[in-house]
Order: structure tokens, then C-alpha cells, then sequence
């Protein structure tokens, strides 16, 4: 049966490095006879310029029909100004709540071809194989009360709440057991809980879970330790798994042990598995549309869904290898260039893997 891709190339460099991964996909879809189809909506930005608001009702519809979502990146300086409810993110963010895509996965690992480009030396990031487990639809970002409010002195007010249930907390703890039981087995769940309660439960939750799987070594860590840690020694680590707000910083930082934040796929997954995919990087307005950007975490990207939602291992695997393959030709966007300084374009970058693809 046909499978429908919605695609969402949002703003910035978001639809350059869409462009690219769709190039890609059609060259897996007709080599492996996949029989995927594409639609594409308006997300962010984009969005509001369009229609007024980050998530149209058509764009959430589109995506609850669709078995799978790949998404570029949303934002940029031109809607930073507008109300809170209706910026860009918050089309990214709607998606991920009114999907229930809680689960959100951010492989980091470096390529060996890239060890040169990391900003630690070489023999610490070598072989780093990090997965970051990142809870994405509650805690901080999500949690109520929150607003700015003016209190009677006449000052203003800024509060957020930090909150989890122990079901949420539960269900992110498996999917990261049930990932470092296919890993090395050593699941890291960082938390604040010196000082937070909210991470005190996580904490003993994280603890209660841990008699289910005895073949994972559970610790914990504080996540100022944790930052430290992953620029200290990286391959301590196997599977992190932590809350939304922790997990969107750490994950930064470990996507930049990788040499850059432009080689970071994700994937963002509900109970049933199905997901969005989306490079973890955001939408880079200072180099959009200058076809300089890489396109590499998108295109991993769309491996990703492939594995995760598509049921096409194969086609993923075959993604991935032609990712490496171009790096071993010694293809680099700016990004990655390193002090060699020679650079390709969004646009060559993304051809090189298509061309390795319909060529192997
Ligand atoms: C990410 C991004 C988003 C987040 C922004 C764009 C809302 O930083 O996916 O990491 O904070 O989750
Ligand atoms: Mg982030």
C-alpha cells in the first residue's frame, strides 16, 4: 500500500536542505520500489506569512493522515517580534503535542571522516556513539501555569512551570531502556534532582523502571554535571535519557561534539511509532538561501523516518552508507570544512549522496 510522506520545509535554510533530502528519497523510492508518496504544507514562518498562524488546521490534519512527517527547520528574526502564541515555534511545537510525539531521539555520532572537525581533539570524540533520549512534549515547555503578569507593585512577572506525571515520565523512561537494550545496555537519565522535585520523581521512576530491565545499567546525573561531562569524556555515555528543556541543550552540545550541529538527524515518535523527522539544527537564518548549508542531517533525517515509520531498513541503511561515502570522497559544506577551508553547496552536497545512491 501507498505510503504518504507530508513534508514540511518551514523557513530559513529549511527548504534548501528539504530539497536535498527529497532528491534523496526519490532515489530510494524507486530503487527499492518503496511507493512513497509526497505532499508538502506550511508550517512556521512560512505559515504565518501565508495564512496567519504557525499550524494551520489543514498542516495538523495533513500530518495526523500522513504515515510519516519530514520537517526542515522553523523561525527567524522576521517573526521574532510577533506574540508568543503565534510564532513559528510554535507550529514545531504544536505539531510535536497534537501528534503526541513524546519520544524524541538525537543520535549523535561522529564520523570518523569528521574526527578533524570536532572542537575537542580527536582521540576524545573518536567513536562517539551517543543516543539522546529527550522527553518532548511535557515538562517546562508544555506545563501551566505560565505567562507574564504584572503584580500590584506594578512589576511584571515572567513564570513557567516545570511538571511531569509519573505516566510521561514512565513512558520515556521505556523507550530509552528499550533503545540502550539494543545499544551497549547503559542508560545515563540526567535530572536536576538536588534541587527540583519534579526531577526527584523522575528520578524514582527512572529507579522503579530499572527492576524491569536488569540487563541496563541505570545511573543518574545532574544535568550541570552531565554538560561538563559530555565535553569532559563523551564516550562515557551510551543512552541519555532527561526531560524537554535538558534535553534540547544537551543535545546541542553533543551534536557539536560531532564536528557539527549540521550532521544531526531526529526523530520524534508517538506510541504507535509514528513519527516526524526533523534535523536538529534550526533554520540558520544568517546563511538562508546562499545554498551553503548542510544538507547531511536532513538527509539522515529522512533515513530515519525510513527506519523508524517505513519499514525500510534496507533504503535507510543504504542512506547512511552513501552519507559516509560522500564524506570519504572528501565532499564538506562550510560547516564541516574544518581548516582545509574547501567547501561544496547545499545543492552538490545533497547530489553527491543522490548520485552514489542511484549508482550503487
Ligand atoms: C529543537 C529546537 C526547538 C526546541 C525550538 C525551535 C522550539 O531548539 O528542536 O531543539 O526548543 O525544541
Ligand atoms: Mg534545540
Amino acid at each position: 500500500m501507498a505510503k504518504q510522506v507530508l513534508i514540511l520545509p518551514g523557513d530559513g535554510i529549511g527548504p534548501e536542505i528539504v530539497a536535498q533530502a527529497r532528491n534523496v528519497l526519490d532515489v530510494v523510492n524507486n530503487k527499492f520500489s518503496l511507493g512513497l508518496t509526497f505532499t508538502e504544507g506550511l508550517v512556521g514562518g512560512a505559515a504565518i506569512d501565508a495564512t496567519g498562524v504557525p499550524l494551520p488546521e489543514e498542516t495538523l490534519a495533513a500530518a495526523k493522515a500522513a504515515d510519516a512527517i519530514l520537517l526542515g527547520a522553523v523561525g527567524g528574526p522576521k517573526w521574532d517580534k510577533l506574540d508568543m502564541a503565534i510564532r513559528p515555534e510554535k507550529g514545531l511545537l504544536g505539531l510535536r503535542s497534537g501528534l503526541e510525539l513524546f519520544a524524541n531521539l538525537r543520535p549523535a555520532i561522529l564520523y570518523p571522516q569528521l574526527a578533524e572537525a570536532s572542537s575537542l581533539r580527536p582521540e576524545v570524540v573518536s567513536g562517539l556513539d551517543i543516543l539522546i533520549v529527550r522527553e518532548l512534549t511535557g515538562g517546562i515547555y508544555f506545563g501551566k501555569p505560565r505567562g507574564v503578569r504584572t503584580l500590584e507593585n506594578g512589576e511584571r512577572e515572567g513564570y513557567n512551570t516545570y511538571v511531569y506525571s509519573e505516566s510521561e515520565i514512565r513512558r520515556i523512561g521505556r523507550v530509552a531502556f528499550e533503545a540502550a537494550q539494543k545499544r551497549n545496555k547503559r542508560l545515563c537519565s540526567v535530572d536536576k534532582a538536588n534541587v527540583l522535585e519534579v526531577t526527584v520523581l523522575w528520578r524514582e521512576v527512572m529507579d522503579e523502571l530499572a527492576k524491569e530491565y536488569p540487563d541496563v545499567e541505570l545511573s543518574h546525573m545532574y544535568v550541570d554535571n552531565a554538560a561538563m561531562q559530555l565535553v569532559r569524556a563523551p564516550k562515557q555515555f551510551d543512552v541519555i535519557v532527561t526531560g524537554n528543556m535538558f534535553g534540547d541543550i544537551l543535545s546541542d552540545e553533543a551534536a557539536m561534539l560531532t564536528g557539527s550541529i549540521g550532521m544531526l538527524p531526529s526523530a520524534s515518535l508517538n506510541a504507535a511509532g509514528k513519527g516526524m523527522y526533523e534535523p536538529c539544527h534550526g533554520s540558520a537564518p544568517d546563511i538562508a538561501g546562499q545554498n551553503m548549508a548542510n544538507p547531511l542531517a536532513t538527509i539522515l533525517s529522512a533515513a530515519m523516518m525510513l527506519r523508524y515509520s517505513l519499514a525500510a531498513e534496507d533504503a535507510a541503511a543504504a542512506i547512511e552508507q552513501a552519507v559516509s561515502d560522500v564524506l570519504d570522497q572528501g565532499l564538506r559544506t562550510r560547516d564541516i570544512a574544518g581548516s582545509s577551508g574547501e567547501s561544496v553547496s547545499t545543492q552538490a552536497m545533497g547530489e553527491a549522496v543522490a548520485r552514489v545512491l542511484a549508482d550503487r
